[in-house]
Formats: structure tokens, C-alpha cells, sequence
């Protein structure tokens, strides 16, 4: 076997929900990777599963009175639809919840018990008298002993940030039957990952460039300046749980974070069966690189417990090479929420018809080597790939296809001519560059370095006009020339793209009668098959019906008074986050569009003892806005100055006619104590003027 040798993971994902967009990201940037490798010749193992243990999926499977195992069945069975939609190419998907995991989790724990790092201690825990159970932090609920907020978690406070042990909590009691949880004493065991040759072992691997530079200073900041940052880890939990049996402990469960990795190596211990490779020697092998990637949520227990708990356990098993961590997908700037409407359900994508790969490109023209978060905005999405996608690349062929088949029966020449050759070069140089990207995880570079070629090779087609050439006569060669050089830069372009965007490279093979399955072998096009549509563009339509709908949207505020009503309804219902949350984003505010506007006229409105008529200049045109301003302003003095006015309020109809837009004015939350203040702004600003 020549090349690289990977196995590759994505995290397991929790088997009680489907995947979200965030699952979607992390799969799109690992099997892009992993794309990118198959294409350099080198053999990629590449796995995932179910994590189907732990107390959230029992209890959830008891709520709806079936098996664990039945609930987790259930959940397996939608994956498959969001990886085929997405391309996402696992060798292999499996669970946690197998004889696989059962064995390779006990052999672990065997090996580490041997060599001593297994530990037996008697802790006392919250125990359920009505649920016959021992809680969980999650499931323990009760006043914050620091600040008293009510009904508080069992580890911190959402009201202060306190942190705490759920013993510490004042007047406890069990999210599951409400009951007053007793303390009683149990066994359990921990890996001790305070033993002096465990953090020796951590220090060293942690500090061995495996990992991001940013995730490397974490796990030094976790291990402590003297090594003492370290707690034992509780690897235990008592029956009832769903989880795998500790080896002679009757009544004791591996707990699920334990398990849970392991199952990267029953998945692939699976894998292996069904393909006849012994899978101890693949992963003894030391020409065998393991590569996990994860989210940044996850660091710690593949940083950390992982590396510890494989490097200690032995033959074997090997330590990771490679934790890729990223970060989140944020929508508009915000972590995503479906009651904000903000959420973008995978599924649903699909079932609009759009096209995965418009998903991929966009998520891959945000992605890099460092662990930051990647954020969807709509209105980035659609100008993206519609004019990278659509505008750059796929106009290449649909500009020049046509005339080889109209008038060369598809056949293209191999004779490019002096400017073309030079194209072609530029082409295939930049290729190592751009490999060498994709390897790196930094795919934004990729693409970046990717679509100025287009550039290159559309002003290669804008200078040389195929569609002038073909009205000349007597310049068919030339015609047929510029065609094949812009067909034959369009297929190396698609070929750097393939890891990318699959299913259009798929439809390109079959275009040109060519395979893009290696990086380096050269392409020689022969013939062109007629074209048909490679790709739409995106219509904003369509990505509004991708939201899910948040509940209805109070009314705009249409006066200073109802704005500061609003604003104090808001921030009621706000009350457990900071004040200024729910935050919004850069688009959110740039919806609001702000104008400096002349006030031309003021005036009384008979029978309102509110409301100013006022008539604002714009530059362009005026509008009349009723402003609840009255009591703090005689109109004459008004006329004349200028302020800031919301040109794009949609407009109101009042009793007194319609009101185009609002002003802005100061006040304290009754907007009457102290009085109102009209914004101005500073001299020199015109009519017109847009305030961002
Ligand atoms: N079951 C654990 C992982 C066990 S690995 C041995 C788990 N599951 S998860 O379903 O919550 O998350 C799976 C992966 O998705 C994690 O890598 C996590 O970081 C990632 N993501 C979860 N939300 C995400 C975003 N919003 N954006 C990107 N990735 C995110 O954790
Ligand atoms: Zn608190």
C-alpha cells in the first residue's frame, strides 16, 4: 500500500435527537477532508456511530414507554437521509450501544485496572426515594446558594454563573418526581488521572503539536502549572442506567463519556470485520495515523481523558494523531434557536430540493484550521454561491459548451495556442497550493485561491469573445481553441473543487466523459457531451422557508411612547439572561433603515392630544410622520432642524391618516417623567443620509 494510512472520526452524536446544521458542519468539513485524501491515493478509514448510552436516553425512552434500545433504533433510522442528501460519505456508521463497544470498553478498563489506575472509592450522592435512582446534576433542581434564584440546576446557577455541587443546593429536589432527594453512599470507580505518570503522559501529548495551537494552551491551563490540575475522573454510575457493565461490579455501569469514545473503535472494529482487515494490526501499524474531528464543547475528553485512557490501556491501542477541533455554526450571529426562528433544520433543506452542495461550498468557503465559530446568514449564503458557484465557475461552461457541440460535434482540440497553454499552467501550478490547503483544513483558502482561477479563466473567455468568433467567418479554429481552453480550465477547476462540491462534480464527469477520483493524473478531454443546467441559483425564497418560524413578532413600534413600552416588555421576559440579551446581529440592525431627515413642517393635529404632524424631508421626498412628541415640543420651533427618522417602518394607518415612518426621540422608560428628546445630528450631516 502506497500513501497515507487514516483513520478518521467525527464525534458520535447523542442517539435522542436528529442532527442539526451543527452535525452538518462538522461532517461536511471532515468528509471534504477525507475527500481530499482519497484523491491524493492515500487509504482513509473513516467512521462514525450513535452514541446511544447515558441517563438522558433512558429516561426519555421510559417518558415515552419504549426501550432505550427502541428509541435509539429510531433515531438511527433518520440518519441516513441527511448523509446521503449531504454527500456525507461514512465508510461505516454505528453505536455505541453494540457487542463491539461492550467488548473493546471492557478490554480498557481491564487493561487500566491492571496497570493501576483504577480507583475504588465510596462517595456519597442525591438519591431519588420515589425514583429509586441516584440523580444526575441535571435532574437535581433547587434555590442557587449563592444568589437564590429558583429552580437552578444541580451544577450551576443560569441566573449568576455560580458554580456548584448539587449537595450545595437549598431546597433540593428531583426534576423526575419532585421528591426531596436523600444523600446516600455508594462505590464507585475513577481513572486517576491524578497519578503522577498520568499527567507526565498528558503534558507531553499535549504539548507535542498535535493540536491547534488555541486548544493546546487549554489543556495547559487544565493541567495546572505543577500538574495538579487534575481531579480523578468518575468513570461509574449505578443501576438503573443504559450503559455498558463494569467487569465484576454487579449493579455498575460504565458511565456514558467512558463508553462514548470507544465507540469511534467499535465502529471501526466493525468496519473492519466487514471487510476482512484485522483491525489490532491496522491500528498497531505505526504507519496508521487516528485523526479525530470534533466541536470545541468536546476538548476536554479528547484531550484529555481520551489520550490518557488509550495511552495506559496499551497494545492495541493507539493515541490519537490529530484532534481537529472546530468551532460552532452560528446563524445571523446567534447561537442557534428554534424559538428565535434562527434554527435551520437540516431535513428541511433537503426537502426544499436544495442543493446539498450549495450548503457545502457555503460552509467550506467559512472554514479554516483555527477553532472559530461559522456564521449563516441568509442574505451571505445566497450572494456566495451564487456568484462564485453560478456567476464564476459554472459560467465557464454554460458560456462556451454550446459552440462545441453546436459546431464541433462536442470534439474539443488539444492545440490550446501560446495564451491558452499560459492559462492552463497558471491552472495547474496553483493546484499544489490549494492541495496543500485542504490538507491544512483551510478550505477558505482553498476556495479563495480556487475562484480567482475562475476569474483568470472568464476574463481568459471575456478577452477572447467565443460568441463574436462564432459570427466571424473563417474563425472556427480559433472558436474551437478558446472553447477547449476554457472546457479544458473549467475540468481542472472541477477537479479541485470535487472534495468540495460532489454531486455537480458527479454531473461534470458525466459532462466531459472524465473521472476527477485522483488529485495528479493529467485530464485529457476529448469530447463534450451536450450541457444541460450543472447548477441553479439560489432565489431568496427559498432560504426564507429554510427558517423555522419563530412565534409572531410583536407589532412595530410606531411613537417614542410604545417604543419604550415595548422595550420594557422585552426586557421582563429577559429577566434570567443579561439585560441586553436576546443579542441581535449586524443583520438584524442593518434591517432598520435609519435616515437623516429635515423637518420641514410641524404642526397641531386637531383632537390629538399627543401627536405632532410632522413633515420630513428626505432629500428625495418628504413623508408624514405622526410623532407622540407634543408635550415636549411647540412645532415652530422644530421647522428646520434635523434628526433621524425609520425610513422603512412599514407605514400605519391612525386616526388622524397614515403615518410613513418614525422619528427617534430619548426618554426614561415612561417616556413622561423627564421629559423627551429629539435626536440631532452633528453638523454637516445631509437629508437622506443613512445612519448605520
Ligand atoms: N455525544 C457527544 C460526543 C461523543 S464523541 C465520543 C456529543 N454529541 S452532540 O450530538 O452533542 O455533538 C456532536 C458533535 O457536534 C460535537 O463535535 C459537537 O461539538 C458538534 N456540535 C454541536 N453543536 C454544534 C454547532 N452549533 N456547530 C458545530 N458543531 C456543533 O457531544
Ligand atoms: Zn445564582
Amino acid at each position: 500500500m502506497t500513501g497515507r494510512r487514516i483513520f478518521v472520526t467525527t464525534a458520535l452524536p447523542y442517539a435522542n435527537a436528529p442532527f442539526h446544521i451543527g452535525h452538518i458542519m462538522e461532517y461536511t468539513q471532515a468528509d471534504i477532508w477525507v475527500r481530499y485524501q482519497r484523491m491524493r491515493g492515500n487509504t482513509v478509514y473513516f467512521v462514525c456511530a450513535d452514541d446511544a448510552h447515558g441517563a438522558p436516553i433512558m429516561l426519555k425512552a421510559e417518558d415515552e414507554g419504549i426501550t432505550p434500545q427502541e428509541l435509539v433504533a429510531r433515531v438511527a433510522a433518520t440518519r441516513p437521509a441527511y448523509l446521503d442528501g449531504f454527500h456525507i460519505r461514512f465508510d461505516h456508521w454505528h453505536t455505541t450501544d453494540s457487542p463491539e463497544n461492550t467488548f473493546l470498553a471492557q478490554d480498557i478498563y481491564r487493561k487500566l485496572k491492571a496497570a493501576g489506575f483504577i480507583e475504588q472509592r465510596t462517595i456519597e450522592q442525591f438519591f431519588d426515594p420515589v425514583k429509586q435512582m441516584f440523580l444526575p446534576d441535571r435532574y437535581i433542581k433547587g434555590e442557587c446558594p449563592r444568589c437564590g434564584a429558583a429552580d437552578q440546576y444541580g451544577d450551576n446557577c443560569e441566573a449568576c454563573g455560580a458554580v456548584y455541587a448539587p449537595t450545595d443546593l437549598k431546597h433540593p429536589k428531583s426534576a423526575l418526581s419532585g421528591a426531596t432527594p436523600v444523600l446516600k453512599a455508594s462505590e464507585h470507580f475513577f481513572f486517576r488521572l491524578s497519578d503522577p505518570r498520568c499527567v507526565a503522559f498528558l503534558r507531553e501529548w499535549t504539548g507535542d503539536d498535535r493540536l491547534q495551537p488555541q486548544i493546546a494552551n487549554k489543556a495547559n491551563e487544565w493541567l495546572g502549572a505543577g500538574g495538579d490540575g487534575l481531579a480523578d475522573w468518575d468513570i461509574s454510575r449505578d443501576a438503573p442506567y443504559f450503559g455498558i457493565p463494569i467487569p465484576d461490579a454487579p449493579g455498575k455501569y460504565f458511565y456514558v463519556w467512558l463508553d462514548a469514545p470507544i465507540g469511534y473503535l467499535a465502529s471501526l472494529k466493525a468496519h473492519c470485520a466487514k471487510q476482512g482487515i484485522d483491525m489490532a494490526a491496522l491500528l498497531a501499524d505505526p504507519a496508521t495515523e487516528q485523526v479525530h474531528f470534533i466541536g470545541k464543547d468536546i476538548v476536554y475528553f479528547h484531550c484529555l481523558f481520551w489520550p490518557a485512557l488509550l495511552h495506559f490501556a496499551g497494545t492495541p491501542y493507539r493515541t490519537p494523531d490529530r484532534v481537529y477541533v472546530h468551532g460552532f455554526v452560528t446563524v445571523g450571529g446567534e447561537k442557534m434557536s428554534k424559538s428565535r426562528g434562527t434554527g435551520i433544520s437540516p431535513l428541511r433543506y433537503l426537502e426544499l430540493g436544495m442543493n446539498p452542495d450549495w450548503l457545502r461550498y457555503y460552509l467550506a468557503a467559512k472554514m479554516n484550521a483555527a477553532v472559530e465559530d461559522v456564521d449563516f446568514t441568509g442574505e451571505d449564503f445566497i450572494a456566495r454561491v451564487n456568484s462564485d458557484l453560478v456567476g464564476k465557475y459554472v459560467n465557464i461552461v454554460s458560456r462556451c459548451a454550446g459552440f462545441l457541440t453546436k459546431r464541433f460535434d462536442g470534439r474539443l482540440t488539444h492545440d490550446f495556442g501560446a495564451d491558452g497553454l499560459r492559462l492552463l499552467d497558471t491552472l495547474r501550478e496553483a493546484q499544489t497550493d490549494i492541495g496543500l490547503a485542504f490538507d491544512g483544513r483551510e478550505f477558505s483558502r482553498a476556495l479563495r485561491e480556487i475562484m480567482a482561477l475562475a476569474d483568470r479563466v472568464n476574463e481568459y473567455v471575456n478577452a477572447n469573445a467565443p460568441w463574436v468568433l462564432a459570427k466571424e467567418a473563417g474563425r472556427e479554429a480559433d472558436l474551437q481553441r478558446v472553447c477547449s481552453v476554457a472546457i479544458t480550465a473549467f475540468a481542472e477547476l472541477s477537479r479541485m473543487l470535487a472534495p468540495v462540491i460532489p454531486g455537480t462534480i458527479a454531473k461534470v464527469e458525466a459532462l466531459l466523459g472524465v473521472s476527477f477520483a485522483s488529485w495528479d493524473l493529467s485530464l485529457a478531454i476529448e469530447r463534450i457531451n451536450p450541457y444541460a443546467h450543472l447548477m441553479t441559483r439560489i432565489e431568496e425564497q427559498q432560504v426564507g422557508a429554510l427558517f423555522e418560524l419563530p412565534a409572531a413578532a410583536p407589532p412595530p413600534p410606531s411613537s417614542p411612547q410604545r417604543h419604550a413600552q415595548h422595550q420594557q416588555k422585552t426586557e421582563d421576559k429577559m429577566q434570567t439572561a443579561s439585560q441586553w440579551e436576546p443579542f441581535i446581529s449586524i443583520d438584524d440592525f442593518s434591517k432598520v433603515d435609519l435616515r437623516i431627515v429635515r423637518i420641514a413642517n410641524a404642526e397641531h393635529v386637531a383632537g390629538a392630544d399627543k401627536l405632532l404632524k410632522l413633515t420630513l424631508d428626505l432629500g428625495t421626498e418628504t413623508r408624514t410622520v405622526f410623532a407622540g412628541i407634543k408635550s415636549a415640543y411647540d412645532p415652530a420651533t422644530l421647522v428646520g432642524r434635523l434628526t433621524v427618522m425609520v425610513a422603512n417602518l412599514a407605514p400605519r394607518k391612525m386616526k388622524f391618516g397614515l403615518s410613513e415612518g418614525m422619528v427617534l426621540a430619548a426618554s426614561d422608560p415612561d417616556g413622561q417623567t423627564s421629559g423627551l428628546f429629539l435626536l440631532s445630528p452633528d453638523s454637516g450631516a445631509q437629508p437622506g443620509m443613512r445612519v448605520k
